[in-house]
């Protein structure tokens, strides 16, 4: 025994007195056997008690404390297995040798031990991803765009079919998924694609993911190499730029017009090996790729061996007119990955998306998601294969479709009533947000921070551009989680503020 411990008894005695102490009251005590368990520890990892000394029965310890004998077995016993105690046959309990193993000679890190911040221990992609990140902290409330009215989803229809599954609990819903995802829901979305969005596909090129964050991130790293370049729009969705960069492909801004993305010969010069495009509903702005544009970019994409990336999130929601074909759909040389979600048809929370990939890449696909992800949510994508086959999800499509529209409706009228024609409105026609353009000396991001200081959400137009020089001002306003009843109310406070600055 150390000097400086008279007797492990009194050693206890005294840590016990002085954690009583230090707690505030008696529900935040901790159990004797952890105080007995903890001091002890403390007292080895601190080497006030050393290796090689042996400790008293625990019989002994108990009386001494004038405590239960299971309370000190159990701090031992713990101890025991954790590794700190050994018991010799025989003899009794000790304090086991816990020094650290040698380790081999190497060169210490010289950056400081603890970072407060983080930043320094990020890799220079993880600090750019953190710094830039585009998520917002709010994700419901006028105007928050790109989220659909929850509060609407059929939850009955869901929870009984969810109780279906449940009491059939079969081993193959509840484990890892394996390799494209559930296949009745790869065929249900096939089926859906090939009527709605005129894709042309079978259940084996559909890839089910956790939305199409993961589907990028999935397609770039079977398809891109580290360094390759992505063409990107500008402004673009920041979710796109984000995964991009955070695995090494360097996302380059091409810009959009009223056809959508316009490629110059500056850009055909270096073929990209990705062109990721929103060209049903451009994001932020709206527009729709042209036929002409599409034509061109798909031979380019033959020609030049890219891969295109057609993320096609939110076009169920057209006003007006039927929703448009897809681009995939009007590919010929299998160069096109098409991306859906159900974020916005169903709710985000659900984290269900999925790929069609073209049928030379389907098994290689159905592999890689396998092994990169395992799989996700396998029993809720067949709650989702059951929604579909039993027509919850065109009718429930067809319903947020005429909500919505009354929604934009208003947004619109308010809109009107406070700016007349002075403010340019875009995207209005698609989705479930719309983008109000405002004058070249506005700020948009000081204009968005007073809004949010006034219980609005107003995302700033020019955080979705590549750079400063190419940047509009302008606000994006969704509209599908706002009630009716708020929307008028909520724009005329943002209206105030805006005023302020035109
Ligand atoms: C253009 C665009 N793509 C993708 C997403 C996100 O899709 P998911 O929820 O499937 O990851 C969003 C979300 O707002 C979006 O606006």
């Amino acid at each position: 025994m150390t000097s400086r411990i008279a007797s492990l008894t009194d050693f206890l005695l005294m840590q016990i007195e002085r954690s009583a102490e230090v707690r505030e009251s008696a529900t935040t005590r901790k159990p004797l056997n952890r105080q007995i368990y903890q001091a002890i520890r403390e007292a080895i990892l601190s080497q006030l008690l050393p290796a090689g000394w042996q400790l008293p029965s625990s019989r002994d310890l108990a009386r001494g404390l004038a405590l239960s004998r299971n309370t000190v077995t159990y701090a031992y016993e713990q101890l025991l297995a954790e590794g700190y105690l050994e018991t010799r046959a025989g003899a009794g309990t000790f304090i086991a040798d816990t020094t650290p193993d040698q380790l081999p000679e190497t060169h210490p890190h010289t950056a400081p031990l603890i970072d407060p911040s983080g930043q320094s221990e990020l890799s220079a992609r993880g600090a750019k991803l953190v710094q830039q990140a585009g998520v917002s902290d709010l994700q419901w409330g006028a105007f928050m765009p790109g989220v659909p009215d929850v509060t609407l989803f059929p939850n009955k229809v869901w929870s009984r079919l969810q109780n279906k599954h449940w009491r059939r609990s079969q081993a193959e819903l509840l484990t890892y998924g394996q390799g494209g995802g559930y296949h009745p829901l790869r065929t249900a979305i096939a089926d859906y694609l090939r009527v709605a969005r005129s894709v042309n596909c079978n259940a084996d090129q559909v890839i089910i993911t956790t939305g199409i964050h993961q589907s990028l991130d999935l397609i770039v790293k079977l398809l891109g190499e580290y360094g390759d370049t992505a063409w990107v729009e500008d402004p673009c969705y920041w979710g796109t730029r984000s995964v991009l960069s955070s695995v090494g492909i360097n996302p380059v801004g091409v810009a959009v017009d009223a056809e959508g993305m316009n490629i110059r010969s500056a850009n055909l010069r270096e073929p990209p090996r990705f062109i990721c495009t929103t060209p049903s509903h451009q994001y932020p702005l709206g527009m729709v790729m042209s036929l002409s544009r599409r034509r061109m970019l798909l031979e380019y994409a033959a020609t030049h061996k890219s891969w295109v990336i057609e993320d096609d999130y939110d076009s169920e929601f057209r006003y007006g007119s039927r929703p448009l074909a897809s681009l995939q759909g009007t590919d010929t040389q299998g160069r096109v990955l098409y991306m859906g979600t159900f974020s916005k048809t169903l709710f985000p929370g659900l984290r269900i998306g999925f790929i069609v990939v073209p049928e030379s890449l389907a098994t290689a696909f159905s592999t890689g998601v396998s092994e990169l992800y395992r799989g996700s949510q396998v029993f809720l994508q067949a709650v989702l294969a059951d929604f579909m086959r039993e027509g919850h999800f065109a009718s429930h499509i067809r319903r947020m479709r005429l909500v919505y529209a009354e929604r934009l409706q208003l947004l619109q009228d308010a809109i009107k009533d406070n700016f007349g024609d002075t403010v340019e409105i875009t995207g209005g026609d698609t989705g479930l947000h719309l983008t109000l353009g405002l004058p070249s000396h506005c700020d948009d991001f000081v204009i968005s921070r007073e809004a949010r200081s006034a219980g609005i959400i107003a995302r700033p137009l020019s955080r979705y551009y590549m750079s400063e020089n190419t940047t509009s001002r302008g606000l994006l306003l969704g509209y599908g989680c706002v009630p009716n009843a708020h929307i008028r109310p909520a724009f005329d406070v943002l209206a105030a503020i805006i005023k302020k600055h035109i």
